[in-house]
């Protein structure tokens, strides 16, 4: 009879708590038709460019019909994706070879992307773009570099990113690269050079600040993200990383970090791939919701986003399989206690703060002149350079050493004597 009667309650008990979870979930998406999500990055360029090689004309390239992506039309609309950072990321490999031209040919696969399927996506270039696309229903859509190596170490490169619409650099994928140190250095699988950023580095991030480009922090050293923290003019983004302190990977912010990105305003977008999310090969919603908690206790609300990582991961949490999933981790917030206002924060409002005050710095800085000085020669790396605009033997300083420069400059001389 007692058994019986706790199979009923059990039963009743069930039945409220998947009423809440249905409560939940229908919250979420009134919440989220009003304020969708702004996600921080997404690789679905790079599977545009291994796939078709960035032909989106191909039938099978059909983002409608896309089926074996994170990413595709419908998934972005049960999702109430409302603005997508698509990352124009190319390898660490190409660092020295062919970065810059490959880099401007997935900016040019974005910006196709948005003319092709103009009902879906609107490139725009500011905050205001994106409240305006919110208000068009279309997925405002811009451009972050992933890796300072995509720069080969040029302002003048940077400038130009800038002034085709990319409006994130993240300062390092994972290498180093001749200005900035990546989180491999707090492994054992690189040794640290700059300790953070060179002198150069340090150029390059007040240029960010005077074009209005916002400084990324994912990939970076402990001692990168430091660094910027203290020299930024304004607030930065992790636009995909998770909290240290609940999985000990070094892609992850650690909770000193947390506490200064609560201090300059910055935000921290959190990854959803499950290797940062529970360092194991698997994962739930639930443990991506935990990171967002982490982040709220460390560094508040103020400092939380959603970078999933779409289409640049092989294993994702279950419950976040594709772009269709964010009302679910939402509905998991509210179960959890966010109010409207934290949850509509991370989502869209964390972010659009972030970027206005960019905007905001860029203006004030507006009668800076533009950062002149390049790098120096000796710093720069790989064989395959002209040295135009540097002094005429910098470029054999490098590939000769003196030892060997010296004879062979005799014997030079010697046979246009004889
Ligand atoms: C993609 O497929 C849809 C549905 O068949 C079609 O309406 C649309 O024109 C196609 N778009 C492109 C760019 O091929
Ligand atoms: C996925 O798309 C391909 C090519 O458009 C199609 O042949 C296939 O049937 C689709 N698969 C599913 C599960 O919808
Ligand atoms: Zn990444």
């Amino acid at each position: 009879m007692l058994g019986r009667m706790m199979q009923v309650m059990a039963l009743a008990l069930a039945l409220a708590l998947s009423c809440a979870g249905q409560q939940y979930q229908e919250e979420a998406e009134r919440i989220m038709s009003s304020t969708p999500v702004i996600d921080g990055h997404n690789d679905l360029p790079w599977q545009l460019l291994q796939r078709f090689n960035n032909q989106l004309r191909l039938p099978q390239a059909n983002l409608t019909l896309l089926n074996d992506t994170h990413t595709n039309i419908p998934k972005l609309r049960r999702g109430h994706v409302g603005g997508q950072f698509w990352s124009v990321y190319v390898p660490c490999e190409t660092q020295n070879k062919d970065a810059v031209k490959r880099t401007l040919e997935q900016v040019d696969v974005v910006q196709r992307l948005c003319d092709l399927y103009a009902d879906t996506f609107a490139c725009v270039t500011d905050s205001a773009g994106i409240r305006a696309a919110f208000q068009s229903g279309k997925v405002a859509s811009l451009m972050g570099v992933e890796g300072g190596h995509s720069i080969d170490s040029s302002l003048g490169v940077l400038r130009t990113f800038y002034r085709l619409g990319v409006r994130y650099m993240t300062l390092t994928h994972s290498c180093n690269t001749p200005w900035a140190d990546n989180w491999l250095v707090d492994t054992s699988e690189e040794k640290p050079v700059h300790h953070g950023l060179s002198d150069f580095g340090k150029t390059v991030v007040a240029e960010m600040n005077r074009l209005g480009m916002i400084v990324d922090l994912a990939h970076v050293s402990v001692d990168t993200m430091k660094v910027v923290l203290r020299i930024s003019k304004a607030p930065v983004i992790f636009s995909h990383s998770s909290a240290y302190a609940l999985c000990h990977h070094r892609r992850n912010v650690p909770d000193d970090v947390l506490r200064m990105v609560a201090s300059t305003g910055s935000l921290v977008m959190i990854n959803f791939y499950n290797d940062y999310v529970t360092c194991k090969e698997t994962a739930t919603l639930a443990d991506v919701a935990d990171h967002m908690d982490h982040v709220k206790k460390v560094a508040g609300a103020q400092s939380v986003g959603f970078g999933g990582d779409y289409d640049g991961v092989t294993r994702l949490p279950t419950g976040l399989e594709d772009v269709s999933t964010y009302p679910a981790l939402v509905a998991e917030l509210l179960a959890r206690s966010w109010t409207e206002q934290e949850v509509k924060l991370a989502l869209a409002e964390n972010l659009l703060r972030v970027f206005s005050k960019v905007e905001e710095v860029k203006r004030s800085l507006q009668d800076t002149a533009p950062h002149e000085t390049p790098i120096a020669f000796e710093e720069l790396e790989g064989t395959c350079r002209t040295s135009y605009g540097y002094p005429n033997r910098a470029g054999t300083a490098r590939l000769l050493p003196a030892a060997l420069a010296l004879p062979l400059a005799l014997a030079l001389l010697l046979s246009l004597l004889s």
